[in-house]
């Protein structure tokens, strides 16, 4: 009983660091000790549950050794697998890396559900349909997150997509709920229950499948993110059913934050999460119009160099390119060249730019660039009329201002950066490859816009050399 409420109260100690990290990720300033703090509540969370294990009934000591030894070997396994993959992921790999630990995250809670069918069925119908409904969405959750991971990793690189397709898989979804309400109304724990359980898990675990494979690969963060929030709530659910309240609040602080977080991406894209869902966003946006007046002006990298050398403010805008080009370390020598000759530089980020939710912070903190001049797209965006220079690095969607004017464009309504209001606008990219919503860019063509075509690694190469060979 003692161990009991000591495990009771460590719940509660891990609950309040998972939502005081939590509330310091909110910031990059503080986000590496809210990693730190949510992750000593985990540590916690963990070694307390191993606590109950000394208030166990006398018939359940014969496996306790067996049962320790599997769950410190899991965890060894587990640590270590995670420990070397994060030390070695490239920064754009992140997504991938998300997908598949937030689908483990959903199936560790499927098994959870799975393993507790088999004892959950003298607790009562309330225990058995939570239990039932954390396993069908733990499962969804897994094999979604692992066909998302497959898009992002290029492994799937075409939407599968076929006549008929949203009813079979609104039949295979209401099969999956028959099953689990069978379940619950038949709880005889004999063969056919085994038997339906299989079935539940066999049509839940194919609906993640079937869900996923239509949505277009550059879909798939604002997915994880809602795979996130199914994790989270499956964690919850079995977190109720075997009364553990560290499991509990972990779960629902996970899943109201992946909620909310595919609310602000699909917001921030101007999309709805049902668009987002069934309506084959990239495809249908690659036809669209194209006949825009103007041309693209190429210009030197140098010369681009020059006028930002010589201009009082400039502001920078990375996008989804920098990160492909891993030029951030580049970049950010580029920066402290213009402060050196009094240049006041800025950087102005978008909430999507890149392909993750705060990719280019990450990619700015990677490269040491000061909190200081790294400005949210409402602070900065009044600045671009001042602004001398706007140096665009592998930008495209989020600085396009169609989304302004063009009601027929597919961003129409997405807020961006108003970079076309400043003096003189570059843009780094390689061609004319358009950005992940598929469509050309106005901003290209106006008259205060040249291109500085290249790999951003080699054109902001060739900047800092221009600058430094101008001298002090
Ligand atoms: P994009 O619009 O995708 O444009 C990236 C541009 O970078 C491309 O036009 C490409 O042109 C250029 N590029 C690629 N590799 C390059 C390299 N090595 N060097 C230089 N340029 C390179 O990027 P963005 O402006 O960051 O916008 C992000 C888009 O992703 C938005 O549409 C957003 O809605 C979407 N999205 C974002 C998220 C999150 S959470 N961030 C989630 C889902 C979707 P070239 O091929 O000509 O070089």
């Amino acid at each position: 009983m003692f161990f009991q409420h000591i495990e009771g109260l460590s719940g509660l100690v891990a609950a309040a660091l998972f939502i005081f990290g939590l509330k310091r990720m909110s910031s990059p300033v503080t986000a590496l000790s809210g990693i730190v703090i949510a992750g000593v509540g985990m540590v916690i969370a963990v070694a307390a549950s191993f606590l109950v294990l000394a208030d166990l009934p006398d018939a359940a000591r014969p496996n306790l050794l067996t049962n320790l030894a599997l769950a410190i070997l899991a965890l060894g396994i587990g640590g270590g697998c995670a420990w070397w993959n994060g030390r070695k992921v490239a920064v754009t790999a992140m997504p991938q890396m998300v997908a598949l630990y937030n689908g483990m995250g959903g199936g560790a809670a499927a098994a959870v559900a799975a393993a507790g069918l088999l004892t959950v069925a003298t607790a009562g119908p309330l225990l058995m349909s939570v239990t039932i409904a954390g396993a069908l969405i733990g499962s969804i959750s897994l094999t979604g997150s692992i066909i998302a991971w497959a898009k992002l990793d290029g492994r799937i690189d075409k939407p599968w997509r076929f006549g008929g397709q949203r009813v079979l898989n609104a039949v295979v979804f209401l099969v999956a709920i028959a099953l689990g309400v069978l379940i619950v109304l038949l709880p005889d724990g004999g063969l056919s229950t085994a038997v339906i359980a299989l079935l539940f898990f066999a049509f839940s675990l194919a609906f993640g499948v079937l869900m996923t494979l239509p949505i277009g690969g550059a879909d798939m963060p604002v997915v994880i993110s809602l795979y996130n929030a199914f994790t989270g709530l499956a964690v919850a659910l079995e977190g109720y059913a075997l009364q553990n309240p560290a499991l509990m609040i972990a779960g629902m602080v996970v899943g109201s934050a992946g909620t909310m977080l595919t609310v602000l991406m699909a917001k921030a894209m101007n999309r709805s999460l049902a668009n987002v869902l069934f309506s084959n966003f990239g495809e249908i946006a690659a036809t669209g119009p194209s006949d825009i007046a103007g041309s693209m002006k190429p210009a030197d990298a140098g010369d681009a160099a020059i006028a930002m050398r010589y201009a009082s403010r400039v502001v920078i805008v990375p996008g989804y390119g920098l990160a492909v080009a891993q030029a951030q370390q580049k970049l950010y020598e580029l920066v402290k060249l213009l402060q050196a000759a009094d240049v006041d530089v800025k950087f102005a980020i978008h909430p999507v730019a890149g392909r993750m939710p705060g990719h280019m912070n990450v990619l700015l903190a990677e490269a040491g660039v000061p909190y200081d001049i790294i400005f949210d797209m409402e602070d900065v965006n009044d600045a671009f009329a001042t602004t001398d220079v706007a140096l665009v690095i592998g930008a495209n969607d989020v600085v396009n201002p169609a989304a302004r004017t063009d009601k027929a464009s597919p961003i129409y309504g997405m807020p961006i950066l108003d970079v076309d209001h400043a003096h003189q606008v570059y843009v780094v990219k390689r061609g004319q490859g358009k950005g992940y919503a598929g469509v050309e860019n106005v901003l290209f063509y106006g008259d205060n816009c040249n291109m500085v075509y290249g790999d951003a690694q080699a054109v902001i190469t060739r900047m800092v050399q221009a600058i430094k060979e101008l001298g002090g």
